[in-house]
C-alpha cells in the first residue's frame, strides 16, 4: 500500500504538513503515518523530565492524528514515536514511504530562520519526494509549478509534477529559465554567439519537454522559457501555485545525495509547499 509519512513536533508548521499529508494520502488512496521523534537531551531531574517529554510527545501525536482524521475521515492513519536524532529517524521513515511531508519550521530554531534542520537534512538526501510545507493552504489555485531544465533529473521532477496535477485535476506550469553567463558583460562582441547557444538550449529543453508531455495527454500543461534566475522566477510563480516541484541535484560526484541551489532557494523562499524530487 502507498504510504505517506508526516513528521510532527507540535509546531504550527508541522500541523500544516499533516493537513497536506492527509490530503495527499486521500488523493493517492494511501495510508498516513504520523511520526514524532523525541530528541535526546540532558538536563536536571531526567526522570521527571522524561515523563513530561513522553506525555508531550503523545499529545503532539494525538493532536496531529485528530487533525488528519478531521480533514480526511476516509484515510487510514497510524502514529509512531521514537527517541534519537530527528533527521536520522525521519530518513529511515522516508526510505519506507512513498513521500515524506514536514514543516519548513518547527519548535526550535531562531526567529527569521526560513528552513529548519529537518528540511535541510532530508531534501535531496532521501530517495523519495520530500515535501516541505510552510503554512496551511487557504486557497486552491489548481496549478502545479515545476522547474524544468531538460536534465534527467528534471524529467523525474516533471513526471512527479504531472502525476500530482493529474491526481488533483490541476494544470501544470512548466518553467525553464536561463540567464546569460557571467562573462557576457565583458564579452559583448560575442552577443550573437551567446544568443545562438541560448536558442539551441531552449529549443532542446522545449523539445524534450514536448516528448515527455505526450505521456500525460489529459493534464493541461503550459510551458514557458524565461530570461532570469530560476529561483526568482519560480518563487514569484509560487504565489499562485498549490505546489512547486524541483529536482534535487541527485547523486553528487562523491556519491551522496545533495540539494542544488534551485531546490535550496525554493525551500527558503517559495510561497507554497515545495516538493524536492530525487532521481535515485
Ligand atoms: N522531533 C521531531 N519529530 C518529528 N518531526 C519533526 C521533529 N522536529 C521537527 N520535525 C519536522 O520538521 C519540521 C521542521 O522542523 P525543524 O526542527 O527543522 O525546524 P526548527 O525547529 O524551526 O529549527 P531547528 O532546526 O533549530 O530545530 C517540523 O515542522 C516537523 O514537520
Ligand atoms: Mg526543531
Amino acid at each position: 500500500m502507498t504510504l505517506i509519512v508526516a513528521g510532527v513536533d507540535g509546531s504550527v508548521s508541522a500541523l500544516a504538513a499533516v493537513e497536506y499529508a492527509a490530503a495527499d494520502a486521500a488523493r493517492r488512496n494511501a495510508a498516513l503515518r504520523i511520526v514524532h521523534v523525541r530528541e535526546r537531551w540532558t538536563g536536571l531531574m531526567p526522570t521527571r523530565l522524561t515523563e513530561i517529554e513522553h506525555s508531550y510527545g503523545q499529545e503532539v501525536l494525538v493532536t496531529a492524528e485528530r487533525l488528519a482524521r478531521a480533514r480526511e475521515p476516509g484515510i487510514e492513519t497510524a502514529t509512531d514515536s521514537a527517541t534519537g536524532d530527528v533527521v536520522t529517524w525521519l530518513k529511515e521513515e522516508a526510505d519506507k514511504a512513498d513521500a515524506i511531508v514536514i514543516g519548513s519550521r518547527g519548535m526550535g530554531g531562531f526567529a527569521g530562520l526560513l528552513l529548519g534542520s529537518v528540511g535541510q537534512g532530508l531534501a535531496g538526501h532521501v530517495p523519495g519526494p520530500v515535501v516541505v510545507v510552510r503554512e496551511p493552504a487557504l486557497v486552491t489555485y489548481g496549478r502545479i509549478l515545476v522547474g524544468y531544465d531538460g536534465t534527467e533529473e528534471a524529467d523525474v521532477a516533471l513526471d512527479f509534477a504531472f502525476a500530482e496535477a493529474g491526481r488533483r485535476g490541476a494544470g501544470l506550469k512548466v518553467v525553464f529559465s536561463w540567464q546569460p553567463p557571467p562573462f557576457s558583460s565583458v564579452g559583448t562582441m560575442y552577443d550573437n554567439l551567446i544568443h545562438t547557444v541560448y536558442e539551441e538550449r531552449t529549443t532542446y529543453v522545449e523539445e524534450r519537454f514536448t516528448a515527455q508531455r505526450e505521456r500525460w495527454p489529459e493534464v493541461p500543461a503550459d510551458y514557458a522559457h524565461v530570461y532570469g534566475h530560476p529561483v526568482n522566477l519560480l518563487c514569484g510563480e509560487s504565489a499562485t501555485a498549490d505546489l512547486a516541484v524541483v529536482g534535487s541535484r541527485g547523486l553528487n560526484p562523491f556519491g551522496a545525495l545533495a540539494l542544488g541551489s534551485v531546490g535550496h532557494g525554493l525551500l527558503h523562499h517559495a510561497r507554497c509547499p515545495v516538493a524536492v524530487v530525487t532521481a535515485a
